[in-house]
């Protein structure tokens, strides 16, 4: 029985999940890996264009969610895959379950960077002052360690030349 599960398990598709807090630089290293052959999702877009959530949030500036619906997408999509690599996976509000996640990086930014990315983009204060404080109390890190636990998880700072960052994320996707 053991040894059915383990020959599951080392054939199952996976995905590479590229988190963070919004601003963090997720989709401009997405991009990147998308150049060098990667089939990429940008989770958020997949959301809408598939509706897969319950409400939008008018207060938030943000959709609630379907967990279930989301999974089952996903899932689908990382079967489907047909690239020689995981299936990439751009989006902040991704918890497949771990079996399903080759690895998680999740991305960060100092405050005063972020800040300053967020302001750019037009964002209302409270927006900004809600990505600001996700940041500083390790949400989404705490959460994906909490998921998959540290060997799955990799940190990668975004306050260096995105060149150095999508160096950083190859290495950890390689390992
Ligand atoms: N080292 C770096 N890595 C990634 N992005 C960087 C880096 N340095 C600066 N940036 C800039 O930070 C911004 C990140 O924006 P991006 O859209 O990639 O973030 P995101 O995490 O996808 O946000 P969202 O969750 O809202 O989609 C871009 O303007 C990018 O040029
Ligand atoms: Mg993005």
């Amino acid at each position: 029985m053991l040894l059915i599960i383990l020959t599951n398990t080392s054939t199952m598709k996976q995905a590479h999940i590229l988190t963070g807090t919004p601003g963090t630089g997720k989709s401009t290293v997405a991009d990147l890996l998308e150049a060098r052959g990667y089939s990429v999702m940008n989770v958020g877009n997949l959301i809408k264009e598939e509706m897969l959530y319950d409400s939008y949030d008018k207060k938030r500036d943000s959709f609630v969610i379907d967990d279930d619906k989301l999974n089952a997408a996903l899932t689908k999509l990382i079967e489907e895959n047909s690239s020689p690599f995981p299936l990439v996976l751009d989006g902040h509000v991704v918890r497949l379950p771990p079996l399903l996640v080759s690895k998680c990086i999740v991305f960060r930014c100092s405050i005063r960077n972020l800040r300053q990315r967020l302001v750019v983009r037009g964002y209302s204060e409270s927006k900004i002052d809600e990505n600001i404080e996700a940041e500083i109390m390790e949400v989404i890190l705490t959460d994906m360690m909490q998921l998959y636990g540290k060997d799955l998880v990799r940190v990668v700072s975004t306050d260096v030349s995105i060149e150095k960052t999508f160096e950083e994320v190859l290495a950890n996707l390689a390992d």
